[in-house]
């Protein structure tokens, strides 16, 4: 009630100022429930391939918490898990402001923030402190100015692996110019080469994808996945889109950057769909975009996905989102006659 309250609050402040005084509050425990919340036990989960168990599959997508500063209140929230970052081994400022857009009326965000992060060694830092109340995922990603992008994933991925639960390979952001140029054939077969030789301490590793993805590109992807990905867990479908669909109405509409939220829920969860038809199960399936109910959990969940992750629709609906989401989903399930999220995984494939 108090958290929806201050997200009320928060929407009427510029967006990123909102979101930065949310991050403090929420690190000195404003608005943070005593205990997390109590979840159905149909919504228990362990993902296949990365062997990851979670209390719910709704977790935090990457982005709210650039700098792992507010995990264990995320977990209090009831995220069954949460990832932090994109973090990049340098520190960098990002795109000049203003970087952070709310579509209001079509539930939605556009940002073009560009990595804006404190480094690796304050990542690192924070990270070492964490609780591990749920799992938490550490998603790197490769400085603007640098020389050998693949060397910032290698590198951020040996720096986080020691303190982490899991790590995300973030090659999908619309606003660090040439990254998503990483999903091609070439580019990603050499990622998946040299991510695959470092010292990952034994931990889950996801690949995270642009929903902007034809099917020509989706079967690029799986074919180098077979080939150079045996060592990976699966992937994370998906990033925020560069399409604008017709139906906007929001006057910051044609702001440049990622459109995230509602409008990118039919999207991403059809790319989604393609790859679990490719993929065959073989790897495991993060599905986010546009998530705000039980019912979008369950579609993803339905098309392929083990778990799901959001975060715009927290913008609108406040943390409590969270738990709502996996309450909803478990009725879903009952509905349908199915006693766990494993036995619903892919049936509309
Ligand atoms: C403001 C903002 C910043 C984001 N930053 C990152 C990021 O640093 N790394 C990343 O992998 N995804 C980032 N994302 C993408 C989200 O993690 C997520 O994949 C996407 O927004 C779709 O989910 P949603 O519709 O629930 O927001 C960001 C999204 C938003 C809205």
């Amino acid at each position: 009630m108090i958290a929806s309250a201050g997200a009320r609050i928060a929407r009427m402040l510029p967006p990123e100022t909102a979101h930065t005084l949310t991050l403090r509050m929420l690190s000195y425990g404003a608005g943070v429930p005593l205990h997390a919340p109590q979840l159905p036990v149909s919504t228990r989960v362990e993902l296949p391939k990365s062997g990851l168990r979670l209390c719910s599959p709704v977790g935090l997508a990457a982005g709210f918490d650039k700098n792992c500063e507010v995990p264990e209140a995320m977990a209090k929230f009831g995220f069954g898990f949460v990832e932090c970052g994109t973090v990049t081994p340098k520190p960098q400022p990002g795109n000049p402001k203003p970087r952070l857009f709310r579509l209001t009326e079509d539930r939605a965000v556009i940002n073009r923030m560009g990595f804006n992060n404190f480094g690796l060694d304050y990542f690192v830092r924070r990270l070492e402190k964490y609780s591990h109340a749920v799992p938490i995922g550490a998603n790197v990603g490769a400085n603007k100015d640098s020389e050998d992008r693949i060397g910032d994933y290698v590198t951020g991925i040996e720096a986080v692996a020691p303190y982490a639960d899991y790590i995300t390979i973030n090659i999908s952001s619309p606003n660090t110019p040439g990254l998503r140029g990483l999903q091609d054939r070439a580019s990603l077969t050499a990622l998946l080469t040299r991510c695959g030789a470092a010292d990952r301490n034994g931990l889950p590793v996801f690949l995270k994808v642009a929903p902007d993805l034809d099917p020509e590109a989706i079967a690029d992807i799986c074919s180098v996945l077979n080939a150079e990905g045996a060592w990976l867990s699966g992937l994370i479908i998906s990033n925020t889109t560069l399409a604008r669909p017709p139906s906007l109405r929001s006057e910051d509409k044609s702001e440049t950057g990622g459109l995230s939220g509602a409008p990118l829920f039919q999207p991403s969860t059809e790319v989604l769909r393609q790859f679990a038809r490719k993929l065959e199960g073989k790897f495991d399936l993060i599905g986010a975009g546009g998530i705000a109910t039980g019912r979008d959990a369950y579609a993803k969940i339905r098309a392929g996905a083990s778990a799901v992750q959001l975060y715009s629709l927290m913008v609108y609906d406040g943390p409590g989102i969270a738990a709502r989401v996996a309450r909803e989903l478990s009725h879903c399930l009952a509905d349908d006659g199915f006693a766990s999220i494993a036995d619903a995984v892919g049936k509309d494939l």
